[in-house]
């Protein structure tokens, strides 16, 4: 098995490049990090009736997730039990069973077997339909409307797993009463890079923004006036467990945000949510204002999105994303919100083209007999974190590396482990 406590050190902030390209390290992640976290699955507005169903992901395990006849949300390996057909095709819809197209065996939407072509003739009614249903995944919770799942039935509790990440997630689907919808379909794409790269882009790599991107804000898509002081002012912060929150200070009335270039969404914000966030999230709301973020080990977010890293292997990744928005806000607003994203972050959008190149080549660069022997360099804001009174998590008021360094602690604890067991014995389940 393979030893990853040489690969990665907090204490120095050195990152093995292996953990990038490495078919091992790759296959062991699957198991001890994909087959053992929250994953996210899908959000429940997209399964507002009985017998609503949509296609996911967990690692590499298709999953359906359904909500069954009597309301309760299941997820299930979307793969027949008899000879491993996808029993569902389909990306979403509504359906009281399904029929595996191979055989006919056909399972309820609580995922139990209730229907075997020849059952009495050429089963002679011997098979124990009991114990043939659906795989379901281990555990299944929501939070805020954000359904996940883990196959790791010894897993913490969602809420402890989450841990301080929650407060920051509130900002993003819980800041309305009302909470969020998905808007749209799903985004699909391929890109030939390290699942990781994207994850830890998301977790606190705020230092790329004005070089990356500065063409695409250049051409006017996003404002000219955040400026790298902008951009950086305020806390950095990482909230353990592997998550990790790029945020700015809390909601200023007399800010142009999220953009100038979009008028209506900064009076929406300005006259609508701030007020309404200032009750429904407290002081909070001038406090910070989280605005990209990880959620260990994949589900990222920025403004109006919600992405999933589905690992494809160590040189592959395929994206989801989502179009998130307020789901009080009105109508009209909504669809500026998912062209606003769209334009940005959608599969052709400006910055989710600037970054998928940086993480391609990172990829393509690192590849090498050499280059993978080399380290990546996390080291900035070393020792300068801290524990800040009024936000949970570790904070560091200039730019800084801190919450990669959480990110890749957490993988390498997690890589480590045998089991959560020896995660909770070394006292850092939810940590
Ligand atoms: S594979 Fe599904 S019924 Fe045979
Ligand atoms: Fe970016």
């Amino acid at each position: 098995m393979l030893d990853v406590k040489d690969l990665v050190s907090r204490e120095t902030g050195l990152v093995s490049r292996q953990i990038f390209v490495d078919q091992e390290v790759y296959e062991m992640e699957l198991e001890r990090i994909f087959a053992r976290s929250w994953l996210f699955l899908a959000h429940e507005t997209q399964l507002p009736n009985p017998g609503d169903f949509v296609a996911a992901y967990m690692g590499e395990d298709p999953v359906l997730v359904v909500r069954d006849s009597r309301g309760k949300i299941n997820a299930f390996l979307n793969t027949c039990r008899h000879r491993g057909m996808r029993v569902c095709r389909a990306d979403a819809g509504n359906a009281a069973a399904f029929t595996c197209t191979y055989h006919g065996w056909t399972y309820g939407n609580d995922g139990k077997l209730v229907g075997v072509p020849g059952y009495k003739e050429y089963y002679y009614e011997e098979l124990d339909m009991e114990q043939w249903g659906l795989v379901p995944v281990a555990q299944v919770d929501s939070y805020a409307g954000m359904i996940f799942g883990t196959f790791d039935s010894s897993a913490p509790p969602l809420l402890e797993y989450l841990g301080d990440m929650a407060y920051y997630l509130d900002f993003l689907v819980h800041r309305r009463p009302e909470g969020s919808e998905v808007v749209g379909g799903v985004n699909k794409w391929i890109m030939p890079c390290n699942w990781k790269f994207a994850a830890d882009n998301f977790a606190g790599d705020g230092y790329h923004v004005p070089i990356t991107h500065i063409s695409a804000t250049k051409m006017g898509f996003t404002s000219n006036r955040i400026s790298v002081q902008q951009r950086t002012r305020g806390l950095h912060v990482s909230p353990q467990g592997g998550h990790g929150v790029i945020t700015r200070p809390g909601f200023n009335p007399d800010a142009t945000w999220p953009v100038d270039e979009w008028p209506q969404i900064n009076e929406y914000y300005h006259q609508t949510l701030v007020g309404e966030m200032e009750q429904h999230l407290g002081p909070r709301t001038h406090l910070i204002e989280p605005i990209v973020g990880t959620c260990f080990p994949n589900l990222s977010f920025e403004f109006f999105t919600m992405r999933v890293w589905h690992p494809r292997g160590p040189q592959k990744t395929e994206v989801w994303s989502w179009c998130f928005v307020d789901k009080a806000a009105p109508e009209h607003l909504k669809r500026e919100m998912q062209l606003f994203h769209s334009r940005r972050f959608g599969p052709g959008g400006a910055f989710e083209q600037d970054d998928g190149e940086n993480w391609n080549q990172c990829t393509y660069a690192s590849n090498g007999r050499i280059s993978r022997r080399q380290e990546f360099n996390y080291s900035m804001g070393l020792g300068h974190e801290r524990y800040d009174e009024n936000v949970p998590g570790l904070t560091c008021e200039s730019p800084s590396e801190v919450r990669q360094r959480n990110l890749y602690s957490r993988w390498a604890e997690l890589m480590a482990a045998e089991s959560w067991d020896d995660i909770r014995t070394s006292g850092s389940a939810g940590r």
